[in-house]
């Protein structure tokens, strides 16, 4: 495994949560908080990170190759594992749910991920994928930063939701579910957003819920 670009920005990552990314956080978690209570247990995120996700949602146990990260995601009291979600070393059929929080534009082998998550789930298993697409504005300025260069965003391939949907139905899932927050930019996010259902042109944060065929 190659050395994770997260590692060297560890702690700057993880405070934008707290400080010019607190109010679109706060938003996304509004989007994910309802669903929890129809999401089977035991749950498991893949690119945990530094547990920011995880520690709000009570999603116990992760896996990131980001050893810096998954440092501040153990503090939190996450289960952590380092390791990639093209394979891991979790049981088959496992989980209840499997979570993507942002994660999806990192992702090297999106089909390899979605395969394994494939087994990792029971057979009622619902997979959770909340990722920034790029057709909203904090996406579309983020591939901007990755053309400049950006340490983090020139390691992104951000994705629009027909992409995300189509590479989710491809590997075997019915998409059951999909909501649409953060449609202020950056600049203009001052109060939290309340999700929408369905995808809505513009939306920045997207969660798809999808199950096994
Ligand atoms: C934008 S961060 C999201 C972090 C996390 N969800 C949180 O709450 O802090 C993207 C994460 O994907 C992880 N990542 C990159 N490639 C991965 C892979 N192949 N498998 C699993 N995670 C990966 C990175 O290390 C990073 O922690």
């Amino acid at each position: 495994m190659n050395e994770s670009p997260f590692d060297a920005l560890a702690r700057h990552y993880d405070e934008w949560y707290d400080g010019k990314g607190k109010v679109a956080f706060k938003t996304e978690l509004a989007a994910l908080r309802p669903l929890l209570p129809g999401l089977p247990k035991p749950w498991l995120e893949i690119g945990v990170g530094s547990g920011r996700f995880a520690a709000e949602l009570g999603i116990e146990q992760g896996i990131d190759p980001s050893v810096e990260l998954l440092a501040l995601a153990r503090k939190r009291g996450i289960s952590v594992l380092w390791g990639e979600g093209e394979e891991t070393p979790y049981p088959h059929h496992s989980f209840g749910t499997v979570f993507l929080l942002t994660t999806w534009a990192f992702l090297e082998d999106r089909a390899a991920v979605l395969k394994h998550i494939g087994q990792l789930l029971k057979p009622e298993g619902v997979l959770v994928n909340g990722y920034l697409d790029r057709e909203g504005k904090w996406g579309a300025g983020y591939v901007e930063k990755g053309k400049s260069g950006h340490p983090l965003h020139r390691h992104a391939r951000f994705a629009t939701y027909s992409e995300v949907r189509t590479d989710i139905e491809a590997a075997g899932f019915t998409v059951t579910g999909t909501w649409s927050t953060l449609f202020a930019g950056p600049g203009g996010l001052t109060e939290v957003e309340e999700p929408k259902v369905g995808y809505v042109p513009g939306a920045s944060f997207v969660v798809l819920l999808a199950t096994l065929k």
